[in-house]
């Protein structure tokens, strides 16, 4: 291939045409050929899948009481361990919430220090009911109060059900894993301010849709001091949404602070 302009190397200084020619001559030269057989791979792919073990258990309600109380029993197909799988899913997501917000406090803080502040108030529709006008900063620390408060909600829900908060439940593993990229966005000093809050709408949406879920769950049990305490969890992270995704488009459509996006 044929260069015809000046490309840039990994320190961003420009390459002559004489090395990008190069370049791609050797792209050219040792890329493999277009048609790859992926076919081995896939079945041992299956092959694995259908080998493998779970991820791990869920225990039990640790108390006859709490079973009985609560009508887990009655959940779909009879399995009271769906319920606590699903709260410790949301405990470990609450939990990872709260440490993702002091990571984005950090980050803002740091842009804070160069006496610059790109982002605008919460529109006051979305900040606290009753609570005088927010800055970004009281904005952010409310939200990271709200992740905490529902992490503490839901282990005491799991508490009185007769389960063990501090167990880690298959869900709660699996979301962990499907988390991690999205702390180390968070804690990645190179990141910009918006890079986090795209990182941080992909945690909104799922803890959105996972509060959701969760309130079907509660409700087909017939918890519904539960299904209350989750809705109002769920109004909370709705509001989160809101923010995050509100802040967003406010830095990508009006670019006045280069440096953080
Ligand atoms: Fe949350
Ligand atoms: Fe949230």
């Amino acid at each position: 291939m044929q260069a015809t302009t000046l490309g840039h190397n990994r320190t961003g200084a420009a390459m002559s045409p004489a090395a990008l020619q190069a370049m791609n001559q050797a792209a050219d030269e040792l890329s493999p050929a277009p048609f790859i057989d992926t076919s081995d791979l896939r079945l041992q792919k299956i092959a694995f899948i259908g080998e493998a073990e779970a991820v791990g258990s869920v225990p039990a309600p640790n108390t006859a009481k709490g079973y009985v109380k609560t009508g887990l029993a009655a959940l779909k197909g009879g399995e009271p361990t769906v319920l606590l799988d699903k709260l410790g899913e949301r405990i470990a997501f609450e939990r990872s919430g709260t440490r993702l917000y002091d990571a984005l406090i950090a980050k803002y803080e740091a842009i804070l220090e160069s006496d610059s502040d790109p982002l605008p108030p919460a529109p006051p529709a979305v900040q606290a009911a009753g609570a005088p006008a927010e800055t970004p900063l009281d904005t952010l620390k409310g939200i990271r109060a709200e992740e905490l408060a529902h992490f503490k909600m839901l282990t005491l829900a799991v508490a009185n059900l007769g389960g063990d908060p501090t167990s880690q439940t298959p869900s709660a593993d699996v979301t962990a894993v499907a988390s991690m990229g999205i702390m180390q966005v968070l804690n990645d000093p190179r990141t910009t301010l918006a890079q986090c809050l795209n990182a941080m709408l992909t945690a909104e949406l799922t803890d959105n849709a996972g509060w959701e879920l969760l309130i079907n769950l509660v409700n087909d049990a017939g918890e519904d001091q539960l299904v209350s305490q989750f809705e109002a969890a769920l109004a909370e992270e709705q509001r989160h949404l809101q923010v995050i995704k509100g802040w967003l488009t406010e830095l990508l459509s009006s670019p006045v602070e280069p440096e953080a996006i």
